[in-house]
Order: C-alpha cells, then structure tokens, then sequence
C-alpha cells in the first residue's frame, strides 16, 4: 500500500524503465505485404494507402534488394482479363504470384517469403471462392482451387501459404496439396481468426478485390463472437496450420490474448489497411505523431500476444529502429 509501495520507483530513469520493460518491437517480429501486378516497369501509388504501391514483377529485384524487413507477404493483383468465374489463375505455376516469388527470393535468398492464398483477385465477382447457381460461395469448391494455389506458390519457392478465404478445411486441403507436391517443408500460416470488417476498405482498393455484389459475411467471422473466433482458429490449428493469425489487430487485441493463452502454436496479428491508412491521413493532418502512434499500436499487438505483426509499416519500422 502507498506510502511504502510507490510504483514510480521502478519509471524513474530511462535505465530502470528499460529494465523492466515487458515487451519489446524488434525488426524480427515484422513482415511486409506487397502488391504484385502483371506486365513490366508498372508501378501504381494505392490512392488509399498514403506510401503504398503495386509494383510488375521485373521492379521486385530493385524492391527486395533495399528491404529492411526480415519477412514478406505477397500478394497478386491480376488485371481483369485475367479473371474468370472461379479464378483459376490463381492456380497457375507461372502466374504472377510465383514469378513474384522467384523474382524476390532470386534477389535476397534470406527474406522469409509468405504468400496470401484467396481467389478474391482472381474471381470476376470478387469473392473468395466460386458461386453455386444461386449466388452462394462454394466451400468445397474452392479449397481444392487454394490447395493448387498454395501448392504453385509453395513449387515457386514460397516458405509459407497464407490461406485467407476463410473457407472451411481451406488449411486440411492445403496441407494435402503441399504434401502431395512433395512440399511438406511449406508451412501454413492460417488467417485463422479473419473478421468481415470494414478496416479491410483500402486493401480492397489496392487489390482491386472488393465483392461485386453483397458482402463477405457468409464466411468471415461476426465482428462481435470471441468464442466463435477462437473455436475456427482451433480448428485450423488441428487441421494442420503452423502459425494462426488473427485480423484485424488494434480493434481485436482480445482475441490475440486469447488465441495466444488457448495455443502453443506462434501467433501473427495483421494491421490491416484501414489501421494503417488512419494512421497515415492522421498524421498527414498534423493531428497525430505518426511514428510515435504507429510504434505504440505495434508494441500494444505484440503485448497483447502476438509473436510477429503484418503492416505495411513494416519496412519503415525497421529503419526507424535502426537509427
Ligand atoms: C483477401 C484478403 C483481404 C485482406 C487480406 N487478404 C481482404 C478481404 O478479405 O476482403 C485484407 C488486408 C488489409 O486490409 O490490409 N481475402
């Protein structure tokens, strides 16, 4: 009891605050999304993602090369003509993902390479899987489209497939697609945890994969169920996921807590799009100190229980902490 006790003992100094500290950011807990788009020496800013842009695969070599970011997320952007109704190119061992792939573990053979696994920029429609004749998403029809997915990314070079259609046994058939490619040293970091939330808006822009009609409610997860979220995470982890993810971050910091308290496995967050452009167009407005606001959500994700976070302040970051 105070007076005895006084907790400002232990905040006095920067040395004792250091002492004490619980938990740490450090380069190694970071991983950078990037947007692949086809053709050649194309490069578009994302209007919505102040510092974001999608890069051909011939510009990646110069890309990786200056990455200070240990580990990176890819994601393809296909133009429209290369779309189709169940986004089979998304399946194509020469598509744009694994010539990305290539092009990036050619330049820097140390980066850790994850690959986001989803139809949603492939399908005509937008979502993250095939339709039935009457409109719905077909499960079953697609986990066998991002088992062949993750297993071209995996033949590419791909040290992990990031299933994020929240298909169900989307991570079963993808562990047996991998197997059967020979590539059972591809692991599988689920999105396990991946609500239908608005603070996917930007992303949507950047990927052109916003759903051409309705939304993605009939897979993602209801924003409000915390025991729903941690039941589908379970499930991925028996099904055979290395690594379970939850996203967003910021809004959802108790589900990392519990995820991280439920599983043994590691734990990524991602700090989605809407996380990051918020921070940007604050900041941009003078309203916020933006590398103070952005080091301070990422260390708050990892207290809550994340082992490494997704951002596109990933590579900023890890300058920023090298100074
Ligand atoms: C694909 C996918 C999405 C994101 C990652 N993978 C969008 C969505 O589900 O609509 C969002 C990432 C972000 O907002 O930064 N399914």
């Amino acid at each position: 009891m105070f007076p005895e006790t006084r907790m400002r003992r232990l905040r006095r100094t920067d040395g004792m605050r250091r002492l004490s500290e619980e938990t740490v950011l450090t380069a190694n807990d970071l991983i950078e999304p990037v947007f692949v788009a086809p053709g050649t020496k194309r490069r578009e800013d994302v209007a919505s993602m102040p510092g974001v842009t999608r890069m051909s695969p011939d510009l990646l070599d110069a890309w990786a090369s200056g990455l200070k970011a240990p580990a990176v997320l890819v994601f393809g952007v296909p133009d429209d003509e290369e779309k189709d109704e169940t986004g089979s190119a998304a399946a194509d061992p020469d598509g744009l993902v694994p010539q990305a792939v290539k092009a990036i573990r050619a330049a820097r053979p140390d980066l850790t390479i994850i690959t986001d696994v989803c139809l949603c920029g492939y399908t005509t429609h937008g979502h993250c899987g095939p339709l039935t004749p009457d409109g719905e998403i077909h499960n079953d029809g697609s986990i066998d489209m991002l088992g062949r997915m993750a297993a071209a990314h995996g033949a590419a070079g791909a040290h992990m497939a990031a299933p994020s259609a929240m298909m169900d046994g989307q991570v079963q058939a993808i562990r047996a697609a991998l197997d059967e490619a020979g590539l059972e040293d591809v692991a599988i970091m689920s999105y396990a945890a991946k609500f239908a939330s608005a603070f996917y808006g930007p992303f949507r822009d950047a990927a052109h994969s916003a759903p051409s009609f309705g939304d993605r409610r009939s897979y993602q997860l209801p924003i409000g169920n915390r025991r729903e979220a941690i039941q589908d995470a379970l499930m991925d982890e028996d099904e055979g996921a290395d690594w379970l993810m939850v996203k967003p971050a910021m809004p959802y910091l108790d589900i990392i807590a519990d995820l991280r308290a439920e599983s043994l496995l590691p734990l990524a967050a991602y700090h989605v799009s809407g996380e990051y452009s918020m921070i940007k167009l604050a900041a941009a407005a003078g309203v916020l100190d933006e590398r103070k606001v952005a080091l301070e959500a990422l260390l708050c994700i990892k207290r809550a229980g994340a082992d490494a976070v997704i951002t596109y302040y990933a590579d900023q970051v890890c300058r920023w902490l090298a100074e």
